[in-house]
């Protein structure tokens, strides 16, 4: 029997609904940039997993008696319960978002010249560590690079590049080894517990720190329990607990599988880094008890901890996204595979072969998915990740074309994803009439969300 949602709908939001002019208006306005829309002329939104769940009653039942205190308030306490009995770290700091822990944690851990190796550094992650003066190094396994593979653990670190950086020239430069899990970067592909296991392993021997980014931890946990046999029997949770183990420490948005608008943290076995992050964290965020949140965030993101390990939960939304996926593949449009749980990866290359990269297909599948469907969702491909010369021409093209359809936490229904994919095979039938775009103006920094484009006819 196939899985449904353990919980139902009692408040609802509208969405616009928006004609075919409207939308060629504010696409144009915005300068053909997904970030640059107003969110009141896009009818499903998909552009992140992040902040855009669905709270559930008990979350804002506990919201609401939180307690404001500015020092030890019960809800930071509540919060410190919750994260240690999941996590298993003595030390835990709350921090406003991800990336405010990135910075709190990679400078407290980081200097100037080192460097920072990962299965794949999201893109924050990787700015705070480049802000240090310290190099990001992705290391992802070989077949993260075959779109199609069924490999079911293609967030994993490529061990023998792991080994042979620690042991080779560069070993005494690297700071730390950051562990992503799921991994964004690369098509939401999970982390195995055997790739965790022996990467730990190794940097024991090395004496490098390991951290988990753990962003969506339950998420790798289900897919864990799903395609690695020896964990076929074991609960989402106590999946979630081994990995926090089996690490130094870990930072989390809890944007994602928090379940919640705002929050993160950063959990640590040493007390000595601990009290470095403490120091800078209330310099620059907030104090130790509230890191720079509402307290009604930290009660949110309690009760998000606890919702997201329900393994019915899980089971339904593992669900939601493999039926979407199946439905694109129906429609004729390719997806990175296996699908992962927070996003499908749509690969716009194959789809729209008649545009090159310095036309960006990725883009246009995606302005395509907006003007047909008033879908947003954004381009993970040559416009984001390829490198421009001062004409703003594209000189290297990214190794793939992509778009990232992210799958917000709670919020859409099956029919929502019948329109995405009726959309999709709108768009494959001709695809030949979708037409390729040209940077009009971008920034040197950030390019993504500033930028601004215009469509040259195919
Ligand atoms: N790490 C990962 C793996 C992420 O996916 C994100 C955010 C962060 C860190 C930063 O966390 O947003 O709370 O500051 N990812 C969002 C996304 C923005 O759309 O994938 P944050």
């Amino acid at each position: 029997m196939r899985s449904f949602p353990p919980y139902r709908a009692q408040v609802v939001i509208d969405i616009p609904i928006t004609t075919r002019e409207e939308r060629e208006h504010a696409l144009a306005e915005a300068g053909y940039n997904m970030f640059n829309l107003p969110a009141n002329m896009v009818t499903i939104d998909l552009l992140t997993d992040s902040g855009t769940g669905a709270v559930s009653a008990r979350q804002e039942a506990a919201a609401a008696v939180a307690d404001r205190s500015y020092a030890g308030s019960d809800s930071f306490f509540r919060f410190k319960e919750v994260v240690t009995n999941l996590t298993s770290y003595p030390h835990i700091l709350p921090v406003h978002q991800g990336r405010g822990a990135e910075r709190v944690l990679f400078s407290s851990v980081l200097t100037s010249g080192q460097i920072s190796l990962s299965n794949t550094h999201f893109d924050t992650t990787r700015a705070n560590v480049e802000l240090l003066g310290c190099e990001a190094r992705d290391l992802p396994c070989v077949e993260a690079a075959d779109l199609d593979s069924m490999h079911p653990f293609k967030g994993n670190i490529d061990l023998d590049a792991l080994e042979r950086t620690l042991s080779g020239p560069d070993g005494n430069r690297v700071g730390q080894v950051l562990m992503t899990i799921t991994n964004n970067g690369l098509g939401g592909q999970p982390v195995s517990m055997a790739n965790l296991v022996a990467v730990s392993q190794i940097c024991r021997r090395h004496g490098v720190p390991l951290f988990l980014d753990a962003a969506r931890f339950a998420e790798n946990a289900w897919l864990v329990t799903r395609r690695e046999r020896e964990y076929a029997h074991r609960s989402p949770r106590e999946i979630a607990m081994e990995a926090f183990q089996l690490v130094d420490g870990c930072l989390a948005s809890l944007k994602k599988d928090g379940i919640a608008p705002m929050g993160a943290f950063i959990g640590l076995r040493d007390p000595e880094l601990a009290q470095r992050c403490e120091l800078n964290l209330i310099a620059t965020e907030g104090f130790r008890t509230y890191g720079g949140l509402a307290a009604h965030d930290l009660d949110r993101v309690a009760r998000g901890l606890e919702e997201v390990l329900n393994p019915h939960y899980l089971a339904a939304r593992a669900e939601e996204a493999t039926r979407l996926a199946q439905l694109a593949n129906d429609a004729g449009v390719d997806i990175v595979r296996p699908p992962g749980l927070h996003a499908l990866y749509l690969n716009a290359a194959r789809l729209l072969q008649h545009i090159p990269a310095r036309r960006f297909p990725g883009h246009s599948l995606a302005c395509e998915m907006y003007l047909r469907g008033g879908i947003r969702c954004v381009e993970l491909g040559s416009l984001y990740l390829g490198e421009l010369d001062d004409n703003d021409e594209l000189v290297t093209p990214a190794p793939f074309e992509l778009v990232r359809v992210a799958l917000p936490r709670r919020v859409y229904s099956q029919s929502h994803y019948d329109h995405v994919a009726d959309v999709l095979a709108d768009i494959a039938k001709n695809p030949q009439g979708v037409p390729g775009y040209r940077i009009v103006d971008a920034p040197a920094l950030l390019r993504h969300f500033k930028l601004r484009m215009a469509p040259v006819p195919a």
